[in-house]
């Protein structure tokens, strides 16, 4: 029966929150390490079809600068620790990197903020003492070109900047960090007003600690919570007690008026043996109740009026990761811009640009959705499931299934996923691409280069 079907598309819909205004926003960050991946060019046609506003590199590659020029896609670049020396030496050295990596991109590229270095504190590298001058002198040269207000500086720093994090009101950073480095950063932050960047992975919490944290809490579902023996705050989530904590090691020092913005999280979709909790199922059930709980608005029980902003990690795969084999399936896409598994991402774009109800209901191409894409089948997916969609689509649906019926022109190749896609597609063009109109409970996803089935040829929009 299609009813199953139709009842879960209308589940996605209604994830579309009221006021949208201010909830909070969910970006991606586009890693690369990988020699498998799609071209840049194509990357930003999926980022489109997937309505993601928001993209976060580790560089600033040209191929992928440009690629996203004019797009409306809001970028954070990143300066790599192996020139924070530089930057930290020679003011000229970072007014030639902002010329040559930012000015000639920028306004095209909307580029939003530099990320100096990342995760400096535990760069086998040692190169913490060049962390602050290097932002300074980033900022002095943004300031130069009077980018200073349009492009913030900050620099993403890991959980393990901290020395304490449970309960989350007993949070504090590292004795050696806090007045060499982490006061003069904040104090920056304050005078730019930037904010704080910061890596959070409960699942590194979860699988190093399995027998005492529950899985429901580490992945945002039902569960009775935590109570902060410190406030009486209770928690729902692992994510919000780990983010809390930095908020409280930052109220512990004195700066309660920074924000902050989480700029990775995930959850890998597969992992070694003792890399307990890893699994495409509770990578899915993670990023889509993140995607939730971020666009409700709410903030954490610490700042509940500051919504949360977060970057997932991450775009791809990348099979050249080295590390763990959670290194390499963080990933919500294969290279092959197929889904690893299913995660509502348009809904992230409908939270990052303000729509309003009515549209949200009646998918268009205002999301920046372009035509040139199609919808096919995942032939991953069991029958049963591919069966029900394809029943759906050609029903209630309305997709116009007549070049598939015997002897007409998309019958051969005669196979499940070569129909389903024929009829998903038509579905998908005919509500003009909008958002959540290929996805048939998980069964579809979104391509960029016309499907190939036999001499069937599939339509396009315009
Ligand atoms: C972006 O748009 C601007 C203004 O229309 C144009 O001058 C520029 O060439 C475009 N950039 C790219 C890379 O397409
Ligand atoms: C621009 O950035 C790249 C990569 O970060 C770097 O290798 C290059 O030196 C930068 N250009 C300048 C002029 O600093
Ligand atoms: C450390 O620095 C060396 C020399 O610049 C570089 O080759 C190496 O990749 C760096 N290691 C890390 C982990 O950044
Ligand atoms: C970094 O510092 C540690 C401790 O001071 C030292 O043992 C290590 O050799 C240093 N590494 C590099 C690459 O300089």
């Amino acid at each position: 029966m299609a009813t199953s079907l139709f009842s879960s598309l209308l589940f996605l819909f209604s994830f579309i929150p009221l006021s949208i205004a201010d909830s909070g926003s969910v970006g991606i960050n586009y890693g690369r390490i990988a020699d498998n991946l799609p071209t840049p060019e194509k990357v930003v046609e999926l980022l489109k079809t997937q309505g993601i506003h928001r993209v976060k590199l580790y560089d600033t590659d040209k191929t992928v600068l440009t690629a996203l020029a004019n797009s409306s896609i809001k970028v954070v670049v990143a300066l790599p620790n192996e020139l924070l020396s530089s930057a930290a030496a020679d003011q000229s050295f970072a007014d030639k990197w902002v010329e040559a990596n930012i000015t000639k991109y920028y306004p095209s590229t909307e580029i939003e903020a530099i990320a100096v270095g990342n995760e400096v504190f535990v760069d086998p590298n040692n190169t913490t003492e060049f962390l602050v001058q290097a932002m300074k002198n980033v900022h002095s040269s943004l300031v130069k070109y009077d980018l200073d207000r349009s492009i913030k500086v900050s620099s993403p720093i890991a959980l393990s900047s901290l020395a304490s994090s449970y309960p989350p009101s007993a949070g504090s950073f590292k004795s050696d960090l806090v007045e060499p480095v982490i006061k003069p950063m904040l104090d920056l932050f304050r005078q730019t007003s930037s904010y704080l960047m910061v890596n959070a992975y409960p699942f590194f919490a979860y699988a190093g600690n399995a027998e005492k944290i529950s899985l429901d809490y580490a992945l945002f579902r039902e569960n009775p919570g935590s109570v902060d023996s410190g406030n009486g705050l209770k928690y729902n989530s692992l994510f919000e007690a780990q983010i809390d904590a930095v908020f409280a090691a930052m109220s512990a020092i004195g700066y309660d008026d920074v924000k902050l913005t989480v700029t990775e999280t995930g959850w890998p979709s597969a992992g070694d043996e003792n890399e307990v909790g890893a699994g495409a199922a509770n990578a899915a059930a993670y990023n889509g109740n993140l995607i939730k709980r971020v666009l409700t608005g709410n903030g954490t029980p610490l700042r509940p009026k500051d919504p949360l902003n977060v970057y997932l990690f991450a775009l791809f795969n990348e099979n050249q990761k080295p590390g763990p084999t959670s290194e390499r399936n963080y990933g919500l896409f294969y290279p092959s811009e197929e889904k690893v598994y299913d995660v509502p991402l348009g809904m992230a774009g409908a939270g990052s640009t303000p729509v309003n109800e009515s549209k949200a209901q009646v998918p268009t191409t205002e999301r920046g959705v372009q035509s040139r894409t199609w919808c096919v089948a995942n032939g991953k997916l069991g029958e049963e499931k591919l069966q029900k969609a394809l029943d759906y689509a050609c029903g209630e649906g309305g997709a116009d299934c007549r070049p598939i019926q015997p002897g007409a022109t998309c019958y051969d190749p005669n196979t499940l996923e070569a129909h389903a896609s024929y009829a998903f597609n038509s579905y998908y063009q005919k509500n003009a691409r909008g958002v959540g109109t290929c996805d048939f409970g998980g069964s579809a996803y979104v391509v960029t280069q016309p499907p190939r089935f036999g001499k069937c040829e599939f339509p396009t929009g315009h």
